[in-house]
């Protein structure tokens, strides 16, 4: 089938996404995942929700000042209060795209808004009609549409139509619907709104019940015009659709789906390391796509298939979603021009500053570790360049003593603004919890480590090994990670790494009250 239209990709990671229990990100995080969207080529940018926290006022603001190539979206709920801080934070951009929400469903009218079907249709207009005064691209989502009544969501879409919205996004808020639904949803707006053709259809669907993508593939085929999606699928309880699996979708059956998109999928697999490592949301091994899995084949008869035919067994090409042809090795005599090339072909652009940086550390990996796989270089450009925050607290020295079924001793010595402070404790039930005792004896900072995860980067039993974990500060979730060849090194820096987001964002409360 030749694919007559293209629909466009409208990404939340930054919005929905971010709201993934422990995914938040700083603005810097947000600012490079931006940056890997425009290069995938999506269409909008979903880039927060700024009345929520200045912290999010600000990363819509710096995305909208800084990233052409895509309309910078911000969102608000249907009031002035929100309307005119999100304009506050998108006018700097060249496309900016407002998206005001307001619920629909009879169970939200009822139990969360208790208003009236028709308060609902003027609220959800007067909210239309103040963004409409900011710019003319305006989205409107009645929120749990999936769930409204068919002839009430047929008049709120009519209406916010007529008041100037020029899409209009029908959510599977709850991932309630199954396709044949989503596609009956969309179907009943083609056939029974009469100004339906003077705004693009949208969907947005969520993976409560793992059909988050082929509801949405269902949504396009009765008439959409737009996917909402995320990268690796990350959002709200069980997610959003996945980006990359919309992607390859509509590419790989284009004898059976007529529409494609604008991504450039060979920035598929970079994009969710990225997002990957950012937020500390593990991809599954078996993830379609973009999983480490994803192009492995075990069982001998599929091998033998794969050497004789390769599409015996396989329906996409692992180049073709950005999975690296080779898995070449480097070593301790590789050069600068090596590991550049290397992590060019990985997805990854480095300024030279950035490049220097990661070579130094190329290069102490190489002193410790014979071979240097891709599963290293990309570690090691994330976790130096990537993912660092401030450091207020940094690792100067340590030694650990460890014996047989009694209490680990560690000295520990931080350097904070030049000061260096030692301590030496003897207690803890191994030299991780020791680890975190001693650091936050040092900095006073509390926390409880809630998940601890260790996993080798690459082949060898010399493998740098990447430690992530989440703590608990105040009822919020903060993350840490770091890489290292020793492990006890990896757990104090990613403790660390936790440590100092936490004061980032004690400083960001304080300057904030
Ligand atoms: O899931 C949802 O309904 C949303 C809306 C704000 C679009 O995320
Ligand atoms: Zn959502």
């Amino acid at each position: 089938m030749s694919n007559s239209r293209t629909i466009k990709i409208f990404d939340t990671t930054l919005r929905d996404g971010e709201q993934s229990p422990g995914a938040s990100m700083n603005l810097k995080e947000k600012m490079e995942i931006a940056q890997a969207l425009i290069e995938l080529g999506v269409n909008v940018i979903e880039a927060g929700f700024p009345i929520a926290s200045p912290g999010d006022f600000e990363s819509v603001r710096e995305i909208a000042n800084n990233f052409r190539g895509a309309e910078i979206c911000g969102l608000a709920r249907s009031n002035e209060r929100d309307i005119d801080r999100a304009w506050e934070a998108l006018k700097g951009s060249a496309d900016p795209r407002i998206h005001v929400f307001l619920a629909t469903s009879a169970i939200h009218r009822e139990f969360k808004l208790k208003m009236s079907p028709d308060e609902i249709i003027s609220r959800a207009v007067a909210g239309v009609v103040h963004a409409k005064n900011y710019c003319d691209n305006i989205e409107f989502s009645p929120e749990d549409a999936a769930r409204t009544e068919p002839d009430f969501l047929c008049r709120v879409v009519e209406a916010v139509i007529d008041a100037g919205a020029t899409t209009v996004n029908i959510p599977d808020t709850v991932g309630y619907a199954t396709p044949e639904q989503m596609g009956a949803c969309i179907k009943n707006l083609v056939d029974r709104v009469p100004n339906i053709d003077k705004a693009v259809i949208s969907v947005h669907c969520h993976n409560d019940l793992g059909m988050a993508v082929a509801n949405s593939l269902a949504g396009v085929q009765n008439g959409a015009g737009q996917i909402e999606c995320t990268v690796n699928g990350i959002g709200e309880r069980a997610g959003n659709a996945s980006l990359e699996e919309v992607v390859m979708a509509v590419r790989t059956r284009s004898d059976f789906y007529d529409f494609d998109t604008t991504v450039n999928s060979k920035r598929l697999v970079p994009a969710s390391r990225l997002v990957s490592t950012i937020t500390g949301l593990e991809v599954q091994r078996n993830k379609a796509v973009v999983g480490r899995n994803a192009f492995a084949h075990e069982a001998g008869i599929h091998q033998d298939g794969m050497l004789k035919e390769r599409t015996t067994y396989e329906i996409m090409r692992p180049e073709d979603v950005g999975f690296a042809s080779t898995d070449l090795v480097l070593g301790k005599h590789s050069g600068r021009a090596a590991l550049a090339d290397r992590a060019k072909q990985l997805g990854f652009k480095l300024t030279g500053e950035q490049l220097q940086s990661v070579f130094e550390e190329f290069k102490k990996l190489a002193d410790r570790k014979k071979e240097i796989f891709d599963g290293d270089i990309a570690a090691l450009i994330e976790h130096e360049i990537l993912g660092t925050i401030e450091e207020e607290w940094s690792l100067v020295s340590f030694d650990v003593d460890l014996k047989y079924q009694a209490a680990p001793r560690i000295t520990l010595c931080l350097s904070k603004g030049g000061e260096e402070q030692t301590v030496e404790i003897a207690e803890g039930s191994g030299p991780v919890d020791a680890a975190f005792l001693a650091v936050k004896k040092i900095t006073g900072v509390e926390m409880t480590c809630k998940e601890f995860h260790v996993r080798s980067t690459s082949l060898g039993y010399d493998a740098p090994g990447e430690i992530t974990l989440e703590t608990e500060h105040k009822g919020q979730i903060f993350r840490g990670r770091a890489v290292s060849t020793d492990s006890v090194e990896a757990s104090i820096k990613a403790i660390l790494n936790a440590t100092n987001r936490i004061l980032v964002a004690n400083r960001v409360a304080n300057n904030a009250s």
